[in-house]
């Protein structure tokens, strides 16, 4: 793959704001979403419409939504559990779906109050309403390596569920390490195994950083041709029905490695520093992105 084909999914808003005991407001989120468009990100996952009471943080996901600017360019998306939450999103600003579950069974069961096979019938009424309207959607896979409660995941699950979600029509598949467990040889194995099953540009690496391979992870998917990333500015991220996950690849340290290799993302690192300092503020406490912290020492 050509290095420009390097696409970065921004879900700091969704993944991020999720897991942080304060909750925003609707105009601070707004103005984060405008300063992320102002930095150069295209690609921004801005909310979820699950269940108001399961997730707090993102109840206000409408009218979020409902605020958001026409930017030529810039695609909104959001996380959808079920066909409620896509009747909630639709004629929305909101232009691109994504369903999720898990390839564990109790974190599937934790996060979304289903087993996995019951899961299935759910997401398709959402991928078929989503068709009709015109709608992309896209598939989350969690736990893919590894589970807060049952531990290590095999990888016939994940394949086995990519299958069933491509056969719903989700264009695709982002594959998460949701407690951030992953090592570089493991994500290398497991690529290469799923990218002879499915097409490489059908799939995504989401990888959250709790014991510090985030980026090295993502690092491996760009060789093995998997050139979609899921980042989080400032590093914001985890999954409140994860107990001890934390933050995604940070975006300002993605970039800065990128652009590092002769990669160009279009994004200014600066302007990304301030949108997550802006955040920092707001809640309180330093956001986790080493260039984020390497740029205040300075
Ligand atoms: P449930 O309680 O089983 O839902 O929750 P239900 O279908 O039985 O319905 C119960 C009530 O909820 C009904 O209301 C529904 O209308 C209502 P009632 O008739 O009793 O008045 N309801 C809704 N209301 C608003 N919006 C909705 C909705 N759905 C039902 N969408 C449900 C099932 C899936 C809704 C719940 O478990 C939920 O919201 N879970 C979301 C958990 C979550 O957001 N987790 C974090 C995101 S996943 C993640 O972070 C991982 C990822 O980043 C990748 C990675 O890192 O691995 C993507
Ligand atoms: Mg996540």
């Amino acid at each position: 793959p050509t290095l420009t084909e390097i696409k970065l999914v921004e879900v700091g808003l969704r993944d991020g704001l999720q897991n942080e005991d304060k909750i925003l407001s609707t105009s601070v989120k707004k103005k984060a979403a405008e300063m992320l468009i102002r930095a150069g990100l295209k690609e921004l996952e801005v909310t979820s419409f699950v269940h108001p009471r399961w997730v707090p943080q993102l109840s206000d996901a409408r009218e979020l939504a409902e605020s958001l600017p026409q930017e030529e360019e810039v695609c909104y998306r959001a996380l959808i559990p079920n066909r409620k939450g896509l009747e909630r999103a639709l004629d929305t600003p909101v232009q691109e779906f994504a369903v999720f579950l898990s390839a564990s069974e109790t974190h599937n069961r934790k996060n979304i109050n289903k087993s996995i096979e019951e899961t299935f019938p759910v997401l398709e009424e959402v991928t078929d309403l989503a068709a009709s309207r015109g709608k992309r959607v896209r598939g989350y896979v969690s736990t893919v390596f590894g589970c807060p409660y049952e531990g290590e995941v095999p990888l016939e699950n994940t394949a086995a569920i990519c299958e069933r979600l491509f056969e719903m029509g989700v264009y695709e598949i982002s594959l998460g390490d949701t407690i951030g467990v992953a090592t570089p040889r493991e994500v290398k194995e497991k690529l290469k195994a799923l990218t002879g099953w499915f097409s490489a540009d059908r799939l995504a690496g989401h990888f959250h950083d709790t014991r510090g391979t985030a980026l090295v992870n993502a690092y491996v998917c760009l060789e093995q041709g998997v050139t979609t990333l899921d980042c989080a500015f400032g590093g914001l991220g985890g999954c409140p029905y994860a107990p001890g996950a934390s933050g995604n690849a940070a975006t300002e340290d993605l970039v800065y490695m990128l652009e590092g290799m002769g990669v160009r993302t279009g994004v200014n690192l600066e302007a990304l520093c301030e949108v997550s300092r802006m955040i920092q503020t707001e809640l309180d406490k330093p956001l986790p992105s080493k260039v984020l912290q390497s740029e205040i020492a300075v």
